[in-house]
Order: structure tokens, then C-alpha cells, then sequence
């Protein structure tokens, strides 16, 4: 059972249960901020979307934003459609057969499914991880260097050699492979197999990064790791992660989204929600009732 739970208090404002429009009112931590903050830059802006597979619908009329150099987690039961919905952010979704989406994804401010959207280059905008890390079974270094080749970014070998350094640098592997960077990725741990593929995502420098679950296969040590490399990736990045572990989420999010049966039923302040939640549904979820 989780103890995430302080005793209520209502912060002033955040009464509002079913969300109108603007990002301040559908999500009430955002309407005051700190004297001098600036406002947050909307980076991702997911409104109204219906996801179908075939006949079956699995996301209903979702609102989701995200804020540049922030955590957004999202949360909820397996099957809720997290996955699915992360997908939609960078149009990873459109190569299943059958698929439909209704709606519309900003990232910003452009519409990602507005006709005659370069695919590919919203996917460099947009990088993925995905739970179960997937290096190619090339060098750790032609890893990194890859997305450069891919992305008609080739560089020339010495700039090369510093992205592959830069990025690794920033995923805390240098140190642990800069004497083997020509032996085969897959020699590497799952924890250090991760952050190489965090590694190869940051090389193509971009904007923001979808994470699916992706420690869920790591043991407590190498999930630490993940949790501070994506802190530090904060700093630059918006991060939009799915996690079945809500201390996880509480660890390491700003903001979280709860979805449950494909709707989203709150989002807010991770500290707020996690110790006010202003659904039932959300208090029974992350009381541990059910999911
Ligand atoms: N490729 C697909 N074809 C058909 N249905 C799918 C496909 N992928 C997912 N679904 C269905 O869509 C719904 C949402 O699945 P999704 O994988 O998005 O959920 P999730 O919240 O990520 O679950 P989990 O926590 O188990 O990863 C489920 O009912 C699932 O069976
Ligand atoms: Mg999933």
C-alpha cells in the first residue's frame, strides 16, 4: 500500500472538477504561478482526442498539455491507453493497420497531423524510449552515431566522435565505456543498454522525449540511474514518461496525468494530486484500491 497521502487541504482554486478550456483551467496548479516565474511554454498540446483500433475505441476525448523543461507522467491501470496516447505524440501510432485518431497533437503550436507533416522530422523533434531498451547489435559508438547517419546528419568523423562523447557525457555512460567504444552495444547491462538508447536519442537533439516504462525492466539501482538521468535531462528537455510505479512518478515528476479506461480523469501538480487528489477515482488509484 502506498503512503503518499498528507492530510487534505484544498489549495484556493483547485475545487474545479471538469475542465473548460485553457491550460490554467484544466489544470488549476498552472493558474497561479510565482510571482516573477514566467509563464510555462506549452511544448505539447494533445486536445480532443478519440484513438480507435479498428472499431474499438481506447482513448476518449483526451486534453492533455505539457510544459517545456518539465516531467509530465502519466498514470493509470494497464490497458488504460497510456501507451497509446504517448504514441500519438509523435505519430508512432500511424503505421498500425486500422488505426484512427480524432483531434489534434500541438507541439508548438503546430499540428502534428495537419496534412503534409514531415513525418520524420517531427520524429527528430520528438524522440522515443521504449520499455525494454533496443540497441542495434552494432558498436556502442555507431549506436549513438546512428541517428545521425539515418537523419542525413552525418557529420564528419571527428564532430561525430564528440556527439557520440556529448551524449553518452550526458547519460552518465562515458566513464563506463569510453575504453570500449567499438565493442558490441549488446554486451552492455540492461541499465547501461537504456541510457545508451537515451543516449542515441539525444543525438539527433531533440526537443522532446517520450519515455514508455522505461525501467520497468531495470533493477532498483539502474531504475535510480534513469530517475536522475531524466532529472538532469529536464534541464533541457520536456519529458513526457509513462510509469506503472507512482513513487516513481512522485520521485520524479512535475506535473502528472491520471488516465483510467481511456479518459484522462485529472491532471495536476504531482505533489497536489498525489496528496489531494480531486477525483475519487484518482484517490482510490493512488491509494492502491484497484489497479
Ligand atoms: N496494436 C493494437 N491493436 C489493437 N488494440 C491495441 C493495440 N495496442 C493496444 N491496444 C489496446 O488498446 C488499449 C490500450 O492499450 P495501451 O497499450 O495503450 O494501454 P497501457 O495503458 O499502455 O497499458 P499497460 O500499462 O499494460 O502498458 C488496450 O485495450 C489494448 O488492448
Ligand atoms: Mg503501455
Amino acid at each position: 500500500m502506498l503512503e503518499l497521502r498528507l492530510p487534505k487541504k484544498t489549495p484556493p482554486g483547485a475545487e474545479q472538477a471538469d475542465p473548460p478550456g485553457t491550460a490554467a483551467e484544466l489544470d488549476p496548479s498552472l493558474a497561479a504561478p510565482a510571482e516573477d516565474a514566467p509563464p510555462a511554454r506549452e511544448v505539447v498540446r494533445a486536445h480532443g482526442i478519440n484513438f480507435f483500433y479498428g472499431q474499438h475505441q481506447v482513448l476518449f476525448n483526451v486534453e492533455v498539455t505539457a510544459y517545456e523543461r518539465e516531467i509530465l507522467a502519466l498514470i493509470g491501470p494497464s490497458g488504460c491507453g497510456k501507451s497509446t496516447f504517448l504514441r500519438t505524440l509523435n505519430r508512432m501510432n500511424d503505421t498500425i493497420p486500422g488505426a484512427r485518431l480524432e483531434g489534434e497533437v500541438l507541439i508548438t503550436g503546430q499540428n502534428i497531423y495537419a496534412p503534409g507533416t514531415d513525418v520524420i522530422g517531427l520524429r527528430r523533434r520528438v524522440g522515443m524510449i521504449f520499455q525494454r531498451s533496443n540497441p542495434f547489435p552494432f558498436s556502442i559508438a555507431e549506436n549513438v552515431a546512428y541517428g545521425l547517419k539515418v537523419n542525413g546528419l552525418a557529420k564528419k568523423k571527428g564532430e561525430q566522435a564528440d556527439v557520440v562523447e556529448r551524449c553518452l557525457r550526458a547519460t552518465g555512460l562515458w566513464d563506463e565505456v569510453k575504453d570500449r567504444l567499438n565493442k558490441p552495444a549488446l554486451a552492455l547491462s540492461g541499465g547501461q543498454q537504456q541510457r545508451l538508447c537515451i543516449a542515441r536519442a539525444l543525438a539527433i537533439e531533440p526537443e522532446i522525449l517520450l519515455m514508455d516504462e522505461p525501467a520497468s525492466a531495470l533493477d532498483p539501482i539502474a531504475t535510480g540511474r534513469i530517475e536522475e538521468l531524466a532529472l538532469e535531462l529536464k534541464e533541457k528537455y520536456t519529458i513526457v514518461i509513462v510509469t506503472h510505479n507512482l513513487q516513481q512518478a512522485a520521485r520524479i515528476s512535475d506535473r502528472t496525468s491520471f488516465f483510467l479506461m481511456g479518459r484522462l480523469v485529472e491532471s495536476g501538480r504531482t505533489q497536489a494530486m498525489f496528496t489531494n487528489p480531486q477525483r475519487k477515482e484518482t484517490e482510490d488509484y493512488i491509494t492502491g484500491r484497484f489497479g
